[in-house]
Formats: structure tokens, C-alpha cells, sequence
């Protein structure tokens, strides 16, 4: 299958930047605005640049969505529940509306760009008046321009998946702590994903615009850059150009800390292995999406891994780098799935004690393979197992902060705890979270502590 990107062309990149400027001189635009996101860090990073977009049209954010002029929902589909509660806050909102009809609604994002959603939006939410996919989301200047100048509900969707936009503004949430996507969509079509459907086709950006990005973005003072894509290790597949290579620019570069996800564990080569251990700046952190530790199931998801050669790279990596934290993503209740192979996602989980795991009950997704498959599994079984599991992570867990305590770790502080004001926290390189005594200005530094105990999902420490 051909990877390759087709750029969105200058021309098209001015017609929306012009777009910006016609809107900031509308008397009629929205004064302020509010982004709702689902889903994961992607999906964040798209919101920033929604975010970036509408700044340049003069319009200001507000944390307050029942304050704001224009809300726009950022959505997900991962998951059913992902997708009603989205749903749920968009209709929420149309009550808002009655009171003040001058509220612009607006949805985009993944649930969007599924076949049939916009009819179904157009049809069951009248009072949304914007609404667009993943692949046209640099096009919201000219829908919004649409909106606002004709008065109509504006919807649209492109088919073209393999498209890429640079150069579009982002406001970041934080400039210490930077998001850059490497890659989008996914080839992969795991049985049970949605994710291929509504990202388009796998398409890498070119490793200079990437070095460019985040070289500005070190000039103006991140300290962490964590690469986003659905599959980060078969970044430039179908061009010279690959992910060890990039991590290794990027690491030269001398951005404090780099962080990368989602690796695929079919594609975790021995080189980006050799890339994490030798680099000075790669965080030892790894999130290894396992999804089940069942031959079969693994096969009927279309992972193209088993759990020996899943194991057999955790090994490799331990050996190389001994102090990796290890994070997964498991699904249980996969169709047919039985009791003894939902026990081999227990035993994987004991085997490797991960440091923390994402647990998630299957749900089928339309126009997916597994969805059509016999044998769903009733939700009381899957809620027992997913219980189960998460027991079973929780083990893990405590295991590894206990070893943790009395180590030395870098953290990068995010956060005043809300609680009393003189905690801070952060994560350590190894991407636990770590709270200690601090104030406001530590907010955006590396600050280095030693581990004393563990809290729940948390570890304490003092500063050193
Ligand atoms: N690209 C990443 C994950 C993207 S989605 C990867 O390959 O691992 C994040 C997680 O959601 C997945 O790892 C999986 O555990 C979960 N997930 C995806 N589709 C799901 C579904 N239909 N039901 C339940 N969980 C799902
Ligand atoms: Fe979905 Fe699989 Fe692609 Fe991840 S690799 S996004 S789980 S299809
Ligand atoms: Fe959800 Fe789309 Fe991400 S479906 S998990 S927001 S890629």
C-alpha cells in the first residue's frame, strides 16, 4: 500500500490564512471560544490547532463553555461510550442555545468522519451549525467564513485520506511540554479499531518539517516534545526516511526530553531499541500496546504479534535500557474470547509488571471486521474480567513503585496541587507521576528529587 502524502498546496494554506483575516474583520464573528476534546493525545494536538486557528481570526479562548460564543467539539470514536458522551454534551448544549441563540455549535473530529455521520447530524442535530471531519480540519477558516457570511449550517467532510496540512498555527496548552504528530492515520486495520477508517491511510511528514517544528519549539523553551502517531516505529515507511533516524535527530538537537507514542510491537526493531539506550534526551518510557496475551485472540485482532515474540521484546528492551517503564493497552471481552484465554491476558500482565496499564472493555465499532463476528461477549463476564485485570495491574504497579523508592528521578513539574498549593507535581523520565513539596515557579522545570513512598497512582519524593 503506497504511504505516500499528498500536501496540502500553498495556494490552498493561503486561501484559508486569507479566510482568517476576512473572519477577523467580520463584525458578526464569535468573540470568544471553547474546544471540548475526547479521545487521545492526537486529538489533543488537532485541538490546539483548532485553537491556533481561531486566535488568528481574533476571537479568545474562555475555559468556560457557558460563556463562550462558539463551542466546538473535538470528538472520538474509539469506543461507544466515547461517542455518547460526546453526543450527550453536544445536546446538552442545545438548551444553551434557547437562551442564547447567538451560541455557535460546531463538531469535528473522528466520530465525524465516520460513513453516514454527517447526514445523521445534519438530520438528528439541527442546532449544530458546523460540522467537519479529520481530513479537513485546516479548512475551517472557509466553513467558518461559509457560516458566518451565509447563515446556512455548514457541513463537510472529505474523502481524501492521505492528506497533510504544515504549517498551520497551534496554541499549545503549554509551552514547556510540546505535542508534534510524525505521522497520521494507520495501515494496521486491527480487527476490533475504528482508527484507519476515520484517520485515512498511514502517511509520515518529512523529517525536516519535523526537525523545524521542534527546533522552534526549543527556542521557545519546551522541555519535553512527545512525538504523536498511531504507529510511531513504521514512521517513513515507503521513504528512506525511519523513526530510529528521526529520534536521533531529534535527540542531537538537545530538546531535554522527547517522549514518542503509540510503538506497535510488531514493528519494535532492535535499532530503535539501540536509538533509546544510547541517546542523552529519549525518556525510558514505553508504551507497548499488548491488547491480549492469547495466541488466538491476538491472531483474530489481526496484531500480527504473538506473546512470545511480544514477550521476547520486552526482554530485548530490559536488557538494554533495565530502569524502562513499560505501559500497555489491554482489551477484554473481544468476541469468543474465553475464560482461559482472558487468563492469559492475567498471566502476560503478571509476567511482565507493567507500570501502569489501560484497560478497556471490547466495544464493537461498525464497519470494523470484529464487529460482524459471532460470539460477543455479555457485559457482566466482560465487566468481571476487566475487574479482574485491573487487579492484576494494580499488583504490577505497587511492585514497581516500591522498587522505586529511594531512586533518583527528573521531573518535569505540570502542576500546584489544588489541595494546599505547596505541592507540585510531574512526571519522572520513566512517565510516573511524582509529587513534592514546591511552588508555582517550578512549574515548567526539570527538577531532580529522590523517590521516599508511594500513594496510590503516585509516587512522593523530596527535592534533592
Ligand atoms: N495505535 C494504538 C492505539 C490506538 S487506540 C495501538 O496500536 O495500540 C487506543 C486503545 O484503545 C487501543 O490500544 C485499544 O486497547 C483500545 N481500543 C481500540 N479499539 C477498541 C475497541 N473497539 N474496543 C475497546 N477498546 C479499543
Ligand atoms: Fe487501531 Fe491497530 Fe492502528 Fe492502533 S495499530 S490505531 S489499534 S488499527
Ligand atoms: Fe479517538 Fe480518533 Fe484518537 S477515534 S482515540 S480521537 S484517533
Amino acid at each position: 500500500m503506497s504511504n505516500r502524502p499528498e500536501y496540502v498546496s500553498e495556494a490552498e494554506m493561503n486561501r484559508q490564512e486569507d479566510a482568517r483575516e476576512r473572519i477577523a474583520a467580520l463584525p458578526n464573528r464569535p468573540e470568544t471560544f471553547h474546544i471540548v476534546t475526547y479521545g487521545c493525545q492526537m486529538n489533543a494536538h488537532d485541538s490546539e490547532k483548532l485553537a491556533g486557528m481561531l486566535l488568528q481570526m481574533g476571537m479568545t479562548e474562555t475555559d468556560d463553555r457557558t460563556h463562550a460564543d462558539l463551542v466546538l467539539f473535538n470528538t472520538c470514536c474509539i469506543r461507544d461510550n466515547a461517542e455518547r458522551r460526546a453526543l450527550g454534551n453536544v445536546i446538552w448544549l442545545k438548551q444553551l442555545k434557547k437562551e442564547y441563540p447567538k451560541l455557535m455549535i460546531g463538531v469535528c473530529g473522528c466520530m465525524v468522519q465516520q460513513p453516514g455521520m454527517a447526514e445523521r447530524i445534519l438530520k438528528q442535530y439541527p442546532f449544530v451549525d458546523l460540522a467537519f471531519g479529520t481530513h479537513n480540519l485546516h479548512t475551517l477558516p472557509t466553513l467558518l467564513y461559509t457560516l458566518l457570511t451565509q447563515n446556512k449550517r455548514v457541513v463537510s467532510v472529505s474523502a481524501q485520506e492521505n492528506l497533510i496540512a504544515e504549517g498551520l498555527p497551534a496554541h499549545r496548552l503549554a509551552e514547556y511540554k510540546a505535542y508534534i504528530t510524525i505521522m497520521y492515520g494507520c495501515n494496521n486495520y486491527c480487527s476490533y479499531c475504528i482508527v484507519p477508517y476515520v484517520r485515512g491511510r498511514e502517511r509520515s511528514r518529512r523529517m525536516a518539517d519535523i526537525l523545524n517544528e521542534a527546533e522552534s519549539l526549543l527556542k521557545g523553551g519546551a522541555q519535553e516534545i512527545m512525538l504523536l502517531g498511531q504507529n510511531v516505529n513504521s514512521y517513513g515507511n515507503g521513504t528512506d526516511e525511519s523513526f530510529p533516524e528521526l529520534l536521533r535527530a531529534l535527540d542531537r538537537l538537545g530538546v531535554p526530553r522527547i517522549r514518542f507514542m503509540t510503538s506497535h510491537p510488531k514493528d519494535l526493531s532492535d535499532e530503535l531499541i539501540n536509538v533509546m539506550a544510547t541517546g542523552s534526551h529519549i525518556c525510558n518510557h514505553l508504551h507497548l500496546p499488548v491488547q491480549s496475551g492469547n495466541n488466538e485472540i491476538l491472531a483474530a485482532m489481526n496484531r500480527r504479534y504473538t506473546r512470545e515474540s511480544y514477550l521476547d521484546r520486552v526482554a530485548a528492551i530490559r536488557k538494554s535500557i533495565p530502569n524502562i517503564g513499560l505501559t500497555t493497552d489491554l482489551i477484554v471481552g473481544f468476541p469468543r474470547e474465553t475464560d482461559a484465554q482472558f487468563e492469559d491476558s492475567v498471566s502476560l500482565v503478571e509476567t511482565v509488571g507493567y507500570d501502569a496499564a489501560f484497560t478497556f472493555i471490547y466495544s464493537p465499532r461498525k464497519g470494523t471486521r470484529a464487529a460482524d463476528l459471532p460470539g460477543q461477549i455479555p457485559a457482566d463476564v466482560a465487566g468481571e474480567r476487566i475487574g479482574r485485570l485491573i487487579e492484576t495491574v494494580d499488583v504490577g504497579t505497587a511492585a514497581v513503585h516500591q522498587m522505586m523508592i529511594g531512586q533518583s528521578e527528573n521531573v518535569l513539574v505540570e502542576s500546584l496541587s489544588k489541595r494546599d498549593g505547596r505541592q507540585v507535581s510531574g512526571k519522572g523520565t520513566r512517565g510516573i507521576t511524582i509529587t513534592f513539596e514546591g511552588s508555582e515557579k517550578d512549574i515548567g522545570r526539570i527538577i531532580p528529587v529522590t523517590i521516599t513512598s508511594s500513594a496510590a497512582n503516585t509516587l512522593r519524593a523530596v527535592r534533592k
